[in-house]
């Protein structure tokens, strides 16, 4: 699917190179370019970045895009942007819980001027009028919610709103929101594209040169560019991307259709056909819903019994990687979000996360349903 996006122009090597130098020489008296192509100092620009952010480009159809050292720099330079124009801020309920207090902080002096909306997904859509800026997340955690991407894009366009999308939990192998009709896509590099555990880092694409432009420049003074071993990192993992995708996505639905007949517990995966956004997920994930389910035991007591009881599985607060990964969303991620929007969202203190890696699905099911075993005594 991404063959296209593994030519590099002008190399010899098969690989990029690791550009580790922070400063280039520059002819004196030379008039800049375009800066944004120019290399010059490393907080601006630099080779194995801009090598990555060519496959990026291509493997989300972007136009341009621009990598940064995490996630939340991305997105939190994307937001500043957005606050320095002053725009209406629309976030669905389910984004990342640090976007949400990001968005919150950075807006603290014009709170009206920030919403929070959805599910239920009308409400969210209702919004989009009063709106300069909607973002919501393909999959949003840890309740595997699947927004109607396309019905939002087409209001947004009609509303001369720029849609967002963070893509993490479907990464570009699930779904592409660019040519799905968004104007903005966001990428945690940490998770399925990075998918090793061993890097940070965020992406960004657009089609909007302006947009692009004021990106670059905020990138360069907030200093938010990934570092060149990590920009490799990135690349050589999304090398194998839809390999992982795909067979992540395999074992968490054979998982998911397995323990959907259990009694005792419930599953919550979009691409299961009881998911509320069994429907979304349908029309919108064509690469497959990922390697991310959620399983409601029921109680605190027999989720944390759970989570102690798996031997493959490990216990640690990320996702998207080749190592399969369990938490408990009420006590870690979400323990901020009030009682009440917890209880509205269906984060309960039962629910655990998985995000399925490569290991073998019949290993997996083995540790899981002998967990539940030892968890309900
Ligand atoms: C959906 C989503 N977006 C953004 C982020 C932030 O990414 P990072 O941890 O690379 O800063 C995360 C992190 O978990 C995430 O789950």
């Amino acid at each position: 699917m991404f063959e296209e996006c593994w030519r590099l122009p002008g190399s010899k090597g098969l690989v990029p190179d690791i550009s580790i130098a922070a400063v280039y020489r520059v002819e004196p008296g030379s008039v800049p370019g375009d800066e944004r192509l120019e290399v010059k100092y490393g907080r601006e620009n630099n080779p194995t970045v801009l090598v990555l952010e060519r496959v990026l480009n291509c493997m989300e159809e972007a136009r341009h895009g621009l990598a940064f050292n995490t996630g939340m720099s991305a997105i939190a330079t994307l937001l500043h942007v957005a606050r320095s124009r002053g725009a209406r801020l629309t976030l669905s309920r389910l984004v990342y819980g640090t976007t949400y207090e990001l968005a919150r902080r950075l807006y603290s002096e014009i709170p009206e001027k920030l919403r929070i909306a959805g599910p239920p997904w009308d409400e969210l859509l209702s919004l989009v009028d009063r709106s300069d800026m909607v973002l919501v997340e393909t999959i949003g955690n840890p309740t595997l919610r699947v927004p109607p991407i396309d019905v939002l894009a087409r209001e947004c366009s009609s509303h001369d709103c720029t849609l967002v999308v963070d893509n993490t939990f479907a990464s570009p192998a699930g779904y592409r929101p660019i040519p799905g009709g968004a104007s903005v896509v966001v990428e945690s590099l940490t998770k399925y594209i990075g998918g090793h555990n061993d890097l940070l880092g965020g992406y960004i694409g657009v089609d909007n040169d302006s947009l692009h432009e004021e990106l670059w420049n905020w990138r360069k003074m907030l200093g938010t560019i990934i570092q060149p071993l990590e920009a490799y990192l990135a690349y050589r993992g999304a090398r194998t991307l839809e390999q992982r995708f795909n067979r992540v996505s395999e074992t968490a639905a054979r998982i998911a259709e397995t323990l959907s007949g259990r009694s005792d517990l419930k599953v919550l995966y979009p691409c299961l056909p009881d998911s509320p956004d069994y429907e979304n997920a349908r029309r919108l994930l064509k690469g497959g819903c990922g390697g991310v389910l959620s399983l409601d035991l029921g109680s605190g007591e027999r989720a944390i019994r759970f989570l102690k009881s798996l031997r493959v599985a490990r216990t640690a607060p990320s996702l998207g990687s080749v190592d399969t990964l369990a938490s408990h969303p009420y006590t870690s991620s979400h323990r901020w979000v009030p009682e009440s929007e917890k209880e509205r969202l269906g984060i309960t203190p039962g629910l655990v996360r998985i995000s399925v890696g490569l290991e073998d699905v019949e290993v997996l099911l083995k540790d899981i349903t002998g967990a539940l075993e030892k968890a309900s005594h």
